[in-house]
């Protein structure tokens, strides 16, 4: 049987502690799905397709992870592609309370045996959020060693350094 996994968010951008989880999964389970998700609502700072792409570079070192997106409900995207856990990162303490709601919401909606796991972050990397990269970025900052190389070039790019 094919042990299929799921690590899903909005990757906006994707930092070297997403990054550290999806390596960890990827050793786990047959094949790992990085899944973008789409909210039509909101534009982001990388578009979903630049996310997409962005994605698939800094994970092509890793032979079992494949990149897609999904739209509407995380349970019904995991219902249709049969994965046997939904993989998650906890940083700090302050991540569970929300963590425990969107597990225990999910379980309810899940109709197969799908587990949501939870990995506990790199301390190295627990302080980091998408958000946080993005503020200091767009004020000249460095977040070279908290992004891959790639995404902090792109962020660069973006802001016209
Ligand atoms: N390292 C670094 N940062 C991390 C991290 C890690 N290991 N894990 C989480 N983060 C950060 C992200 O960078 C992001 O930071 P930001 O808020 O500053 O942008 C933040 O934690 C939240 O992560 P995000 O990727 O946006 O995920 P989320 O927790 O908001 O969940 C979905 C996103 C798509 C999984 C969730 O909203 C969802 O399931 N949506 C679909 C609708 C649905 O089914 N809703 C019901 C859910 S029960």
């Amino acid at each position: 049987m094919d042990r299929k996994a799921l690590y899903a968010g909005s990757f906006d951008p994707v930092t070297n502690g997403h990054l550290n989880i999806i390596e960890r999964a990827a050793k786990m389970y047959d094949s790992l799905t990085v899944a973008i998700a789409v909210n039509p609502h909101k534009t982001g700072f990388f578009t979903f397709e630049e996310r997409v792409e962005i994605v698939r570079e800094v994970t092509g070192h890793i032979p079992n992870v494949k990149v897609d997106t999904f739209s509407g409900l995380l349970a019904d995207y995991v219902n249709e592609n049969g994965f046997i856990a939904y993989v998650r990162g906890l940083r700090a303490t302050t991540d569970f309370e929300n963590e425990l709601q969107m597990a225990q919401m999910n379980a309810r909606l899940f109709t197969g045996e799908t587990e949501t796991i939870f990995l506990m972050t790199d301390p190295k990397y627990s302080f980091i959020s998408s958000s946080l990269i993005k503020e200091v970025a767009s004020f000249g900052g460095s977040v070279d060693g908290l992004v891959p190389q790639y995404v902090s070039e792109r962020i660069k790019e973006k802001y016209g350094k």
